[in-house]
C-alpha cells in the first residue's frame, strides 16, 4: 500500500474504520445561537472520536475476543457533521464544499430529493417547490448531526447526555435545539449484521489507500481522495483536483437517508412469486427470487459465484465473498440480473470492461437498522404496522459523484447497467429504485426478458447531506 500520509488523528473516526456499534444515536439539531455554539464546539471537539482512536477501539475488541470474551466492552464514540445550512448559520464560508449552485450539498437533500432522487412528493404538494413526502421533522432546516455509537443503549445514552451538556441543552443558555433523535440498533441474535429484509449487510466497502493495510480479492481499492476531501482523487467531473480551503481538507461528505422498509410486504411478494427453476421447491424459489433482487443470498454469498444454491461458507470468507466481477455475464442475466441491488450500485466489469472506472462512484457505507423485529400481528396481516428500516449513511468526497449519482443515474435509471445484444431492459433497482411503474427483467433465469413489477419496498422518509470536518477544523475554524 502506498503511504499517503493520512493524518489519522485529524480525521473523524466514522469515515475510515467506522465507529464500532451495537447501538447508534442519530441526533439532528439546529444551532440556535451561533456564537455560543462555536464556543461550546471548542470544548466539545476533544470528545470527537478520530480514525486513530477507532483503530485502537477495534484492536481492544479483537483482543477481548481472542481471549474468549464476547467483545462487548463498554465503549462509545461521537462524531459531528454539518449541513450547508449549518455552515451558513455559523457564518462560515463553505463555498469550496460545493462545485456550483446545483451541487447537492448546497441544495440540501430536501430539495435534491424532489429534483433528482425521485422521492415521492407530499400528496398535497404545491407545483412550485414541492416538498418530499417525509417525516415532518426532516422538512425543518437541519444544521448538524451528532452520531453517538456504543456497545449498548445505556452507554450511548450516557454519552449523548455528555454531548448535550457541552451545548447546555435543556438550559436557557442552550446553543442548539434537538430536531430529532433516532435510535439505531443492530438486529438481535442470528440476524445480527443483517438488514431488515434478512440479508447480510456491510460486506462490500472499498479499501482506502493509505488506511486499509490490505485490499481483499475483488474488494477494490480507492485513492484516499475518493472518500476524503483534499487528497488525490478529490476531483471535479473533468479530473481536475478540487481546490478546497485548508480547513476543508481531511473531511468527508455524509449522505444520510431515513429509509423505511416494508418487510412483511417484501416477504409476501417473495412468497407470491417463487421462481420456477430446476427442482426448487416453492420456498426455495422464493429464496432465489430474493437473492436475485439483491445479488446475494441472505447469507451474503454472491450469486455471481453461486447462482442457484446458497453457500454460507463462501459468504463468511472475506477472501472470496467479494471476488467476482460479472466478467462472464456482461450481456447476460443468467447468474445475476442487471438490476440486482449490488450490480446496480457496483457494476464492476459492466463498466470496467468498457474502460469506465467505478472508482469515482464508490462510497463507504456506515448504516444501522432501526425499529423492532416484525411482530406476529404483522406476519399475520402481511402488513407493516411498526416503523422499521435502515438509517442509511455513506461517506464520499462528493455527494454528486457518489450517493446522488448512484441513486439517480444507476438505481433509478431503467437502462443501467449498459448491455448489448440482449433485448431486455434492466429496470429499477428492486430495493431502492424510485419512480413510477417499478419493474425489472432478469429475475427469472429461464426467461431473462420477463419483467416482474413490484410495489415500493423501501420508502424514503427523510435525510440530509452533511460534511464531517477534520478535528483541526472543529477546533480552529468552526470552534471560535
Ligand atoms: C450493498 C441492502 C440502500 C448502496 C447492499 C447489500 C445489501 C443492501 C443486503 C449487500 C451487502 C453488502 O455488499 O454489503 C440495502 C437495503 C437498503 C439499501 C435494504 C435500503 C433500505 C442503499 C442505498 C444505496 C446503497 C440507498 C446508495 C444509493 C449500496 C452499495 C452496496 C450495497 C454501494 C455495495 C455494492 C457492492 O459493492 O457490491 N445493500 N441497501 N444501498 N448497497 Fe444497499
Amino acid at each position: 500500500t502506498p503511504t499517503t500520509g493520512l493524518d489519522l488523528n485529524n480525521i473523524q473516526g466514522d469515515i475510515l474504520g467506522g465507529m464500532p456499534k451495537k447501538t447508534e444515536l442519530y441526533y439532528f439539531f439546529q444551532i440556535t445561537n451561533a456564537s455560543d455554539f462555536r464556543k461550546h464546539l471548542i470544548k466539545f471537539a476533544p470528545l470527537v472520536k478520530t480514525a486513530a482512536q477507532v483503530l485502537q477501539d477495534r484492536k481492544k475488541i479483537n483482543d477481548s475476543k481472542k481471549h474468549g470474551g464476547h467483545g462487548l466492552i463498554p465503549m462509545s464514540g461521537v462524531n459531528v457533521s454539518f449541513s450547508h445550512l449549518g455552515f451558513q448559520k455559523m457564518g462560515i464560508d463553505d463555498s469550496t464544499l460545493s462545485l456550483d449552485d446545483s451541487d447537492p450539498f448546497k441544495l440540501g437533500q430536501r430539495v435534491d430529493a424532489v429534483q433528482n432522487l425521485g422521492d415521492p412528493t407530499k400528496p398535497s404538494a404545491p407545483e412550485v417547490d414541492p416538498l418530499p413526502n417525509w417525516e415532518p421533522e426532516f422538512l425543518n432546516d437541519i444544521h448538524g448531526i451528532f452520531l453517538v455509537a456504543a456497545e449498548s443503549f445505556a452507554t450511548a445514552q450516557k454519552k449523548l447526555k455528555e454531548v448535550e451538556g457541552f451545548f447546555h441543552v435543556g438550559k436557557p443558555e442552550a446553543s442548539i435545539n434537538k430536531v430529532k433523535l433516532i435510535v439505531g440498533n443492530v438486529r438481535p441474535g442470528k440476524e445480527h449484521a443483517h438488514e431488515h429484509f434478512g440479508f447480510l449487510d456491510g460486506i462490500s466497502n472499498p479499501a482506502v489507500a493509505g488506511f486499509d493495510p490490505v485490499t481483499l480479492p475483488g474488494q477494490g481499492q480507492v485513492r484516499p481522495g475518493i472518500i476524503l476531501t483534499g487528497h488525490p482523487g478529490d476531483e471535479d467531473g473533468n479530473g481536475n483536483p478540487i481546490q478546497r480551503e485548508s480547513w476543508a481538507v481531511d473531511g468527508s461528505f455524509l449522505a444520510f437517508r431515513y429509509l423505511f422498509q416494508k418487510v412483511p410486504e417484501f416477504n409476501e411478494y417473495l412468497k407470491q412469486n417463487p421462481l420456477n427453476f430446476g427442482d426448487l421447491t416453492p420456498e426455495e424459489g422464493s429464496e432465489l427470487l430474493g437473492a436475485r433482487m439483491v445479488g446475494r443470498w441472505k447469507s451474503g454469498a454472491p450469486i455471481d459465484i453461486t447462482p442457484f444454491k446458497d453457500d454460507p461458507e463462501l459468504a463468511k470468507d472475506p477472501q472470496r465473498n467479494n471476488n467476482f466481477k460479472f466478467e462472464d455475464q456482461l450481456n447476460s442475466q443468467f447468474k445475476c440480473p442487471f438490476a440486482a441491488h449490488i450490480r446496480k450500485t457496483n457494476p464492476r466489469d459492466d463498466l470496467e470492461s468498457r474502460n469506465i472506472s467505478v472508482e469515482p462512484r464508490r462510497i463507504i457505507r456506515r448504516g444501522i437498522q432501526f425499529g423492532p423485529e416484525v411482530t406476529d400481528e404483522e406476519k399475520e396481516c402481511k402488513q407493516t404496522k411498526e416503523e422499521r428500516g435502515l438509517l442509511f449513511a455513506c461517506y464520499q468526497s462528493s455527494i454528486r459523484r457518489g450517493f446522488q449519482f448512484m441513486q439517480q443515474s444507476w438505481a433509478n435509471a431503467t437502462n443501467f447497467p449498459p448491455f448489448e445484444q440482449q433485448p431486455e431492459v434492466p429496470g429499477f433497482d428492486p430495493l431502492i429504485g424510485q419512480g413510477a411503474d417499478r419493474k425489472m427483467s432478469g429475475l427469472d433465469p429461464n426467461q431473462p426478458t420477463r419483467e416482474l413489477s413490484f410495489p415500493d419496498f423501501v420508502v424514503p422518509r427523510g435525510g440530509e447531506y452533511f460534511f464531517a470536518p477534520s478535528i483541526k477544523a472543529l477546533k480552529e475554524t468552526l470552534g471560535a
